[in-house]
């Protein structure tokens, strides 16, 4: 059916900040323009994300942007971004009166360059305050007025590009209850309706958010936070929609996630998924990766199947970036990207969660002759019920699209699978490319991975290269 579809233009056009981009985090230089890729297939996040009208984002870290690989990715897979760290107040304002543009400036370029929406993050926060702001002793009214020059400034720089601002972020204790900060301390819990006031006035245009963590699932934070939106609606404080950062932990994606994001949504704004990442303990390993990408593909799911969820902002999009690893020791590998730039199976999740073609983008010409290989297929771990496996192919010839197969036991089925797109016919398993492995270069080595239902012992099968056996690796 997506062969159907016209296949988006995806302009990667970084102005000064990007030359000779590596796209999907190879290391060839790639065209400043795909247009009318020879294949109709969904074969990016945003090109996928586009088709249900939602967005795909992510955080960017602005000291990455000059890196030819990270800004390449941020341009070709995401239709929106959020600055990770340059909007924040200490940041953007840190000394009374004076603003520091240039890292906002060169995320608005970025993201003008790249046809991308951006998401601000964010004005009033009890975190990240600079020192002149946390320390400071303030009255009611003085601290009243820095607040909305801050946001009228902030927010009046950028008036009609921003589509969406976080203008009160993590405003909650985990009870539920709004937290003690100097922003509550010094002006009460009008601060909040406050702020979007003026929010309002400064960016008619934009829509304006709170946004929190831990509220993902029904909870008691997140009751408390849903009873202020529904209060502020009735006050007619101009409030248009709650982020949902989802700073989740490996098998713990609440089971009420999109039960949660609906009942928010029924109350008339539009939510969207800010900060999501999904942590685990290290080290990670190919059973929990295939977790994390089914973790990941439920909450896009759950975006898609809540009509007012606008879309899902990954926190960063490589390991290597992540804010995670930093805060919790031992925790990390939250993100669809690996710490040297290559697409994780959450990646898959999240491109076929949206509808995409992890075989998409150019197939090639396809497998071609004569391949001369050795071949590695381990099996990584193996349980009463299942197995992992993990294939590696090494070529003497380069590729440029292949097929693998081999068989397995009658009985045994694959059930997942990542780094290619694989098919079983009996016992025999077929495993082929998808877009960013598809090109190998001579000498090269292609890697896939699956699990099957079975962790009954057996030894490896022969395993041919484009209808050829390969040799198998030793050692
Ligand atoms: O840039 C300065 C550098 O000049 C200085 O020498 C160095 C020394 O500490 O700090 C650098 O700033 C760091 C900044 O990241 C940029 O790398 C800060 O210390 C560090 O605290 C800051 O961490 C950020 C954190 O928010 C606090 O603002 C993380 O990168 C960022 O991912 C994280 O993002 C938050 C969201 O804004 C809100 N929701 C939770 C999320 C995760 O904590």
């Amino acid at each position: 059916m997506f062969s159907q579809l016209r296949r988006a233009a995806v302009v990667v056009a970084t102005g000064v900040l990007l030359s000779g981009a590596a796209l999907h985090g190879g290391a060839q230089a790639a065209p400043t323009t795909t247009d009318e890729a020879p294949s109709a297939q969904l074969a990016t996040l945003r090109e996928a994300a586009s088709t249900s009208g939602k967005f795909i984002g992510t955080a960017v870290a602005d000291h990455r942007l000059s890196d030819a690989t990270y800004s390449g990715i941020a341009a070709r897979e995401f239709s929106s971004v959020t600055a990770e760290n340059v909007m924040k107040w200490e940041s953007i304002q840190p000394q009374r009166g004076s603003f520091n543009w240039a890292g906002p400036d060169r995320l608005m370029q970025f993201a003008q360059a790249n046809d991308q929406q951006v998401y601000g993050h964010t004005l009033v926060w009890h975190s990240q305050m600079p020192g002149w702001l946390a320390n400071g002793n303030f009255g009611a009214t003085e601290m009243n007025q820095i607040m909305n020059t801050h946001i009228s400034t902030v927010m009046g720089r950028y008036q009609g590009q921003i589509n969406r601002w976080d203008v009160v972020n993590e405003a909650f204790n985990e009870d539920g209850t709004l937290r003690n900060s100097k922003w509550l301390q010094v002006l009460g819990r009008d601060y909040i309706a406050n702020a979007f006031r003026a929010a309002r006035a400064a960016d008619p245009d934009a829509k304006l958010f709170i946004n929190d963590y831990n509220t993902d699932g029904i909870n008691a934070k997140s009751t408390g936070l849903y009873n202020l939106v529904r209060d502020l609606r009735a006050q007619g404080v101009p409030i248009d929609g709650v982020g949902f950062q989802s700073h989740l932990i490996l098998d713990q994606l609440p089971s009420d996630y999109q039960a949660n994001l609906q009942r928010f949504a029924d109350l008339g704004v539009e939510v969207v998924v800010t900060e999501l990442d999904i942590r685990m303990q290290m080290p990670s390993d190919a059973a929990k990766l295939e977790r994390q990408s089914q973790q990941f593909a439920r909450v896009v799911q759950a975006c898609l199947n809540v009509s007012r969820c606008s879309g899902v902002t990954v926190w960063g999009f490589s390991d290597r970036d992540s804010w995670v690893p930093g805060t919790f020791p031992g925790e990390g590998a939250a993100l669809p990207y690996d710490d040297n730039y290559q697409p994780k199976p959450a990646y898959n999740g999240i491109l076929t969660a949206f509808g995409g073609d992890p075989g998409g983008g150019d197939p090639g010409p396809g497998p071609g002759p004569g391949a001369d290989c050795t071949a590695a297929y381990q099996v990584a771990n193996r349980w009463n019920a299942g197995s992992v496996v993990d294939v590696r192919v090494t070529a003497r010839q380069a590729l440029n699209g292949w097929a693998v197969t081999f068989t397995l036991p009658a009985g045994e089925s694959v059930t997942s699978h990542w780094n290619t797109q694989l098919t079983q016919s009996g016992t025999t398993v077929t495993a082929r490319n998808v877009a960013h492995n598809a090109t190998i270069p001579a000498g090269g080595t292609l890697n896939f991975g699956f699990q099957t239902n079975s962790g009954a012992v057996y030894s490896a099968p022969v395993v041919s290269l484009n209808g050829t056996a390969c040799t198998a690796a030793t050692g």
